[in-house]
């Protein structure tokens, strides 16, 4: 059975006039997009494939890039996975920019010059579901929207919007389960949206809008799913609304005189719910 992203490459290798083997064979490691190049980039993440220790699929350079024959018939060999590469967007973008088709990099890094703030004002990464390592945006404080629909798992979530006088943005992660490494976001967020989020090591919310802290700290603890031994799962969320520190303990243990308080406090609180600091402003 051919598989998602086979069909998904058929149907841009289709549309393109240019010999897509040839295209991507020049890509370089990290794809810098501007208002011009984007069909020219995206096949890059459809037509690389790294192939492991197969010494058959290494290049002669010693990359274990390859480039998948387009012209050879059906999806690459087994043992091979798309090539991640890094994704940004070029200082000089002025406004919106929508990069559909791809769905998994290793990074996607949005950050502005020392001169200039980025002025992105709306990025869309419509089929994007994998990133490998940061998605991170710093000194871009025109951003106004974004939208990542199918985004299911992150390194890192970094967004360090809070410049002078930035956008006032909602934020809607409606797909994403783990953010293994955390999530921290700064800027003048109205909203967040994070409904299946269910592993994160620690999420550090400042905003300077209209975040409601309290029911957004509450919803995200309740859906997280406490990993490993230490098994604390820290929400912190700053807000004029409001600010809440929060964190699931761990699950009781039957028995001890400690696990039936907790129990006391279950009733209170709801689930596994295990300390929750309210203090308004
Ligand atoms: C595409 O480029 C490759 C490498 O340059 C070449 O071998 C191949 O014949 C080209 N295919 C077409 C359809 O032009
Ligand atoms: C966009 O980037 C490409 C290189 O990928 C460059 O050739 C082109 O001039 C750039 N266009 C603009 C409008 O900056
Ligand atoms: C994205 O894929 C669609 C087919 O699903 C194709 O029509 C379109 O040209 C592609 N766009 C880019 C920028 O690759
Ligand atoms: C090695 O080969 C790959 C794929 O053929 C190419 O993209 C890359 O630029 C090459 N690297 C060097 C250092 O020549
Ligand atoms: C691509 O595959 C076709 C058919 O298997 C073969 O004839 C052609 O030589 C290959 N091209 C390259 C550049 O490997
Ligand atoms: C950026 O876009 C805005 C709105 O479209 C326009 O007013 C402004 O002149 C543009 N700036 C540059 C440097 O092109
Ligand atoms: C940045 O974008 C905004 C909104 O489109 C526009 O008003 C402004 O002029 C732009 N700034 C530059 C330096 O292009
Ligand atoms: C949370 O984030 C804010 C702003 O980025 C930072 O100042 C603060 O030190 C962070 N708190 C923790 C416990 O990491
Ligand atoms: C969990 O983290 C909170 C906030 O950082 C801290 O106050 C608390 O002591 C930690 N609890 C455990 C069991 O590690």
């Amino acid at each position: 059975m051919k598989s998602p992203l086979y069909s998904i490459t058929a149907l841009v290798l289709g549309a393109l006039a240019q010999n897509a083997t040839e295209l991507a064979s020049t890509c370089p490691e990290v794809l810098v997009f501007n208002s011009t190049n984007i069909a020219s980039l995206v096949p890059c993440t459809l037509l690389n494939y790294r192939c492991g220790v197969q010494p058959e699929y290494s290049s002669p350079n010693g990359s274990d890039r390859i480039i998948w024959n387009a012209t050879a018939s059906g999806p690459p060999a087994a043992g091979c996975t798309p090539y991640s590469f890094q994704i940004e967007v070029d200082e000089s973008i002025n406004g919106s920019l929508s990069i559909p088709n791809i769905t998994n990099v290793a990074s996607a890094v949005f950050e502005g010059g020392p001169v200039e703030d980025l002025n992105l004002t709306s990025l869309a990464l419509d089929d994007l579901v994998t990133i490998g390592g940061d998605f991170y945006f710093k000194l871009a404080d025109n951003l106004a929207s974004l939208s990542v629909p199918r985004l299911t798992s992150v390194g890192d979530l970094e967004f360090h919007l809070g410049g002078e006088n930035p956008a006032s943005i909602d934020l809607s992660f409606p797909s994403l389960v783990s953010a293994a490494n955390g999530i921290i976001l700064e800027g003048n967020i109205d909203s967040i949206d994070l409904p299946v989020l269910s592993s994160a090591f620690e999420v550090n919310i400042t905003s300077t809008g209209k975040l409601d802290c309290v029911s957004l700290a509450k919803s995200v603890v309740d859906t997280l799913v406490p990993v490993g031994k230490s098994a604390n799962n820290t929400v912190i969320c700053n807000s004029p609304q409001g600010s809440v520190t929060t964190y699931k303990a761990a699950k009781p243990t039957s028995g001890s005189e400690r696990s039936f308080r907790l129990r006391g406090d279950l009733k209170v609180l709801g689930a596994f719910l295990g300390l929750l600091i309210i203090t308004s402003c």
